[in-house]
């Protein structure tokens, strides 16, 4: 197959991007998009701050934007994200204990009921283990309405549209060595064990180089599954983009059955969050990099 969706169809995965709504209006990277990627997730329209910018006045204008322009071409949207402790709204910002937790649950249902029946998979939860070598929670404001805002977090989403697929979703959690990538496996684990409803794990995968690509990457992957979860490369861009890291992390996610997808954050390096990094499979022209026809070929012999 040609293009990057087509090819990664060929095993029953997607291929996807990040999407900024705003350069919906430039050709240039629409021809792409549509081209190559048959998932998308918003890289920041669906955030709290864009969708309840103040209390109860929620607005749905890019996000409904961008489902449409995917739902009409076939591709598969990923809501991002419903709780986080970045990127809330200033009011939300100020809220505290019960009040912050009610805010939580109203802001979980208000979305996901808008958006019930057209999206793939919500992450629910996004980064909330602290990094370093302890494995436990990140502190953040809802951390401190009680240990159990995570699970609420996916009760409230499951009770709002019983279909979509939840997901957790955080960042170096790729080396199955490492106390931030056990203790989210422990969560896990332990939300499978009582039932709490919980359908993925995301693997952000932002990596700062080849080197940064730890060799028990497929270890992390396939453990994860082995929980009965799904596991996705959720925000995928390496440092210069080697076309050998991105092989093998194309390779790794097709080895392991329950991995169901991968997303680059962002189509162009001038798209890029990082973009003095080069970190993308299209260069500021729109233009494959060595890095693309790895990625397409590693699908294309899976
Ligand atoms: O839209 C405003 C604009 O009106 C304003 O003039 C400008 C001035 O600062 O800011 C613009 O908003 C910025 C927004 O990106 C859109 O460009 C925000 O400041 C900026 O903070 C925001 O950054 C985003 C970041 O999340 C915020 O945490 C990045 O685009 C986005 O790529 C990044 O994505 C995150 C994932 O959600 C979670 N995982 C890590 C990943 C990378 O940080």
């Amino acid at each position: 197959e040609a293009t990057l969706g087509a090819a990664a169809a060929q095993s029953g995965r997607y291929f996807g991007t990040a999407v900024a709504v705003n350069r919906l209006n430039d050709s240039a990277y629409t021809t792409i998009l549509n081209r190559e990627f048959n998932q998308v997730t918003a890289e920041n329209e669906m955030k709290p701050d864009a969708l309840q910018p103040n209390r109860g006045q929620f607005n749905y204008t890019n996000g409904d934007r961008l489902v449409s322009h995917a739902r009409s071409r076939g591709m598969k949207v990923k809501g991002h994200t419903l709780a986080w402790h970045a990127q809330q709204p200033g009011w939300m910002q100020s809220l505290s204990g019960s009040a912050l937790r009610q805010a939580m649950i109203d802001h979980i249902t208000n979305v996901v009921t808008h958006y019930r029946g057209q999206l793939d998979s919500w992450d629910v939860v996004n980064e909330a283990y602290a990094d370093g070598g302890g494995g436990g929670r990140r502190d953040s404001n809802l951390q401190r309405t009680g240990n159990d805002w995570i699970e609420v977090a996916f009760r409230t989403a499951d009770a709002a549209d019983p279909n979509v697929k939840l997901c957790y979703n955080d960042y170096n959690t790729d080396n199955w060595n490492d106390a931030k990538t056990q203790g989210v496996y422990n969560m896990v684990r332990d939300f499978k064990q009582r039932g709490v409803p919980i359908d993925c794990v995301g693997f952000q995968t932002h990596f700062t180089g080849g080197s940064n690509y730890p060799s028990n990457y497929r270890t992390t992957l396939s453990s994860f599954a082995a929980l009965g979860v799904d596991v996705q490369v959720t925000e995928l861009d390496i440092r210069n983009a080697p076309a050998d890291a991105y092989r093998n992390v194309t390779n790794d996610c097709l080895a392991v059955s329950r991995c169901t997808g991968i997303t680059v954050w962002g189509i162009r390096d001038s798209d890029s969050w990082r973009s003095s990094e080069s970190p993308l499979l299209f260069n500021g022209s729109g233009q494959k990099k060595p890095a693309y026809d790895a990625v397409l070929t590693a699908l294309n012999s899976a």
